[in-house]
């Protein structure tokens, strides 16, 4: 388990503008109670806790036992022996790791783990758009609920997105629910010479539809030989002008590898704080934005779900969704290998 001395140690530096990262070791200290009655529950139950880059430091870097994006951490509990996990994170993570591991007890922590692209599409609408474009290959974004996936033929995530597309043989795609990260696509193809025909869901992220190009061009100004890094879930116009579009763990790994020490990341808070903690010699200019879902995650949620989960917080599954939404899951890990 780790000490008071090395949480702070981790968190020191994260100092992302929000008091939810502003650490003292005393605040570390406070920490250690809870931690340890969430490491002594894991052990018992046999149970795995998985964190998203975006969730608040100090669960990143007390209880987690893997942290990642949407793409890793799936693959991971696919690959996972634990009786229980725990999903750290928002609602349509804790449900791909259960449409993965069906047998298993999956469970959210997060009460308020909404997501404005998950919330914004439903079964019904895409039962209603396969009518109408009958003869599309249906791509969902990995932020949609199980229901969507059961009623689509591919998932894809930020990592995988454009290469997947790419390969798969129908030139008719209908893309859902970013409309964003689909424009993103279409500009994606063009500059590569394919033509695909791409059809468009409205759905957007709400934190990442913020950022306006004109940012970057500041930051340029004001901080030479800076490296900007952008989610694929931002608009064309400010994907237009990084240098970097990527997944959380591969902005991650991307700094990690860069020659520069200046970054100006256009994402939620969360990975831009495990940055300034990883290298805190690099320099992580400008401004993050929250997403309110993600940072509703606590550990002492994670501690109530280990003790006692709400039924709510119990993954369950209609069966049938469940098969479905498996096949559009697989089908997302055959394309990648
Ligand atoms: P990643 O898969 O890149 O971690 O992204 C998930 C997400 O919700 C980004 O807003
Ligand atoms: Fe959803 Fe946006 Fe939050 Fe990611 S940052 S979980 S896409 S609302």
């Amino acid at each position: 388990m780790i000490t008071a001395e090395e949480l702070y140690g981790k968190l020191k530096d994260i100092q992302v503008g929000n008091p939810v990262c502003q650490f003292t070791p005393e605040h570390c200290e406070q920490l250690l109670p809870t931690i340890k009655k969430i490491e002594d529950l894991k052990r018992e139950k046999n149970a795995l806790i998985l964190v998203h880059n975006y969730v608040a430091p100090q669960i990143f870097y007390s209880v987690a036992d893997h942290t990642g994006d949407s793409y890793g951490l799936s693959k991971i509990a696919k690959e996972s022996n634990a009786d229980v996990i725990i999903f750290s994170a928002v609602r349509f993570m804790a449900e791909t790791a259960k449409i993965l591991n069906p047998e298993k007890t999956v469970l959210d922590p997060n009460p308020d783990g909404g997501c404005s692209l998950a919330d914004g599409i439903t079964a019904e609408d895409v039962v209603r758009l396969r009518k109408e474009f009958s003869d599309y290959t249906f791509v969902c974004y990995i932020n949609t609920t199980a229901e969507v996936k059961a009623e689509c033929d591919v998932c894809v995530t930020s990592s995988n997105v454009y290469a997947i597309i790419e390969k798969i043989p129908n030139d008719k795609i209908y893309f859902l629910p970013d409309r964003l990260m689909g424009e993103n696509i279409i500009e994606h193809l063009k500059s590569k010479g394919v033509h695909k025909d791409i059809q468009l869901w409205d759905g957007s992220c709400y934190v990442h539809e913020e950022y306006q190009p004109e940012s970057i061009d500041q930051v340029r100004r004001n901080y030479e030989g800076v490296e900007i890094l952008v989610h694929p879930e931002c608009s064309t116009a400010v994907v237009g002008k990084a240098d970097y579009v990527g997944s959380t763990s591969q902005m991650l790994n991307h700094v990690r590898e860069s020659k520069r020490d200046t970054f100006f990341l256009l994402t939620e808070c969360g990975l831009t704080g495990v940055l300034q903690s990883e290298f805190p010699q690099k320099t992580f200019a400008g401004s993050c934005t929250l997403c309110k879902y993600m940072k509703s995650n606590s550990l002492e949620h994670i501690l109530k779900v280990l003790e006692n989960p709400e039924p709510d917080s119990v993954i369950t599954l209609d069966p049938e969704v469940q098969r479905r939404a498996l096949q559009c899951v697989e089908r997302m890990f055959e394309y990648s290998t």
